[in-house]
C-alpha cells in the first residue's frame, strides 16, 4: 500500500536541496504551456510548483488539488494578487476535481504518484478530466540511492510509473530515468487518446 504523506513534513517540501534537484522551471517546461491552458496540479502540497505554473498561465488557470488543510494554508499564503484569478485551491481528499470531462489540458503530479498509485479513483479522475490530446505529466523520485527524498524502497521507479499510466489508458510520449532530464527524478509524459 502507498505511504500517506505526513503533514508534519510540509516544510520539507520547500527544502532548498529539493528545489535544486527539481527546479520549478523544469516542471513548468515539461508542461509545454502556451499560457491559456487549464492545468490540474494534483497533490499540490504547499504550492511551491503550483505558483510557478500559475505564473506561466496569464490567460489560463491552475487548480491546486490537495487533501491536507495544513498544506493548503501554506499554499494560500503564496497567492499574490497577480496570481489570484488564475490559481484555484481545491481542498479535497475525495479525488473529485471540479472540472467537466475533458476540461483539463494538463494534469501534473510532482512527487505524488507514489502516494496514490493504489487509489483507482484518483487515477480515473485524472483520465476523466483530461481532454483528448491533453497531457499527464508525472515527475517522481527514482528508485535509486540519492542524497535527498524518500528511501528508494518507498517510491515506484520508471517501469512502474509507465505501467500505471498505460493502464490509465494514456499513451506514453516521453519517459526518462533519473540522470537524463533530472538528477533524481523519473519523468513520464503521457497523452490521452
Ligand atoms: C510529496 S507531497 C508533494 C507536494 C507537491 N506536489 C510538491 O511537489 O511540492 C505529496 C502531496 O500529495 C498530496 N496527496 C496525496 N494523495 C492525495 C489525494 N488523493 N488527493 C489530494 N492530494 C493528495 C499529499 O497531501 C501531499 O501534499
Amino acid at each position: 500500500m502507498a505511504d500517506a504523506f505526513n503533514p508534519e513534513h510540509g516544510k520539507r517540501l520547500e527544502d532548498p536541496a529539493r528545489l535544486e534537484a527539481l527546479p520549478q522551471a523544469a516542471v513548468v517546461g515539461l508542461l509545454r504551456l502556451e499560457g491559456d491552458e487549464t492545468v490540474v496540479d494534483y497533490g499540490a502540497g504547499t504550492g511551491i510548483y503550483t505558483v510557478a505554473v500559475a505564473a506561466a498561465l496569464p490567460q489560463g488557470r491552475v487548480l491546486a488539488v490537495e487533501a491536507l488543510s495544513r498544506l493548503t494554508e501554506l499554499l494560500r499564503e503564496k497567492i499574490t494578487p497577480e496570481l489570484a484569478d488564475r490559481l484555484v485551491v481545491v481542498e479535497t481528499g475525495d479525488n473529485v476535481v471540479p472540472l467537466d470531462d475533458g476540461e483539463a489540458d494538463r494534469v501534473v503530479m510532482v512527487d505524488v504518484l507514489h502516494h496514490l498509485y493504489d487509489q483507482p479513483e484518483a487515477l480515473e479522475e485524472v483520465a476523466r478530466v483530461l481532454r483528448p490530446g491533453g497531457l499527464f505529466v508525472v515527475l517522481d523520485w527514482g528508485d535509486k540511492e540519492r542524497p535527498v527524498g524518500p528511501p528508494p524502497g518507498h517510491v515506484l521507479g520508471l517501469a512502474a510509473v509507465r505501467e500505471i499510466v498505460t493502464e490509465m489508458g494514456l499513451g506514453v510520449t516521453e519517459a526518462h530515468e533519473p540522470g537524463e532530464l533530472l538528477p533524481y527524478h523519473v519523468v513520464v509524459v503521457a497523452a490521452k487518446p
